[in-house]
C-alpha cells in the first residue's frame, strides 16, 4: 500500500471518531511492515482521562493482533462541524494533525525512529512526512533499559 491508499484509509475512519467532548476527529491508519493496515479513531469518554488517541488505538489494536513491526502511520483529523458540512467525505482538511507527545512514545516502543515514518495529510495528495526521530528527537526507548535488572 503507498502513501497515498494510507491516508485515504484513514479519511474513511474519521466517521468512527467518538468525539463529544472535544468535537475534534483524528484518525490514523498504521501500515505494517508485512503490509497490514490497522485504522483506529479518537474515543473519548465523559470522564475526560480515559480518552484514548487514534494513533494508540492503532498500535494497540496492531500489537494485541500479535504485529508489532511498522513502517508507517497516517494522521487526518478535523472538526466535527467542518466533517459533518461534508457528510464525512472532505476533498481536503483544514489542517495538519501531528500526533501528541504520548503518542509519539508509544510509536518509540514499537518503531526504528530512524526509518519510521509519520505521514501528516490534509488529503490524499497533500501530504508532509517526518521520521519519528525528528518529531521525537534525544527519545528514550527500549534500548535504554538493556541490561538493567
Ligand atoms: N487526539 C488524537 O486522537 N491524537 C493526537 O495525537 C492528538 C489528540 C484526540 C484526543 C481528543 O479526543 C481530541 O483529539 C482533542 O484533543
Amino acid at each position: 500500500m503507498d502513501y497515498r491508499d494510507l491516508v485515504c484509509a484513514a479519511i474513511d475512519q474519521l466517521r468512527n471518531s467518538y468525539a463529544p467532548y472535544s468535537h475534534y476527529h483524528v484518525a490514523a491508519a498504521l501500515l505494517a511492515e508485512d503490509g497490514r493496515v490497522f485504522c483506529g479513531v479518537n474515543i473519548e469518554n465523559a470522564a475526560y482521562t480515559p480518552t484514548i488517541c487514534a494513533e494508540r488505538t492503532a498500535f494497540f489494536k496492531a500489537v494485541s493482533e500479535g504485529v508489532r513491526d511498522f513502517r508507517a502511520i497516517a494522521i487526518v483529523g478535523a472538526d466535527d462541524a467542518y466533517l459533518r458540512a461534508c457528510d464525512f467525505r472532505p476533498d481536503t482538511l483544514p489542517g495538519y494533525s501531528p500526533p501528541c507527545g504520548i503518542c509519539r512514545q508509544v510509536m518509540r516502543e514499537f518503531c526504528d525512529p530512524a526509518s519510521f515514518d509519520i505521514i501528516l495529510a490534509v488529503s490524499p495528495d497533500q501530504r508532509k512526512v517526518f521520521k519519528l526521530e525528528q518529531l521525537l528527537p534525544e527519545s528514550f526507548g527500549p534500548e535504554n533499559l538493556e541490561g538493567v535488572h
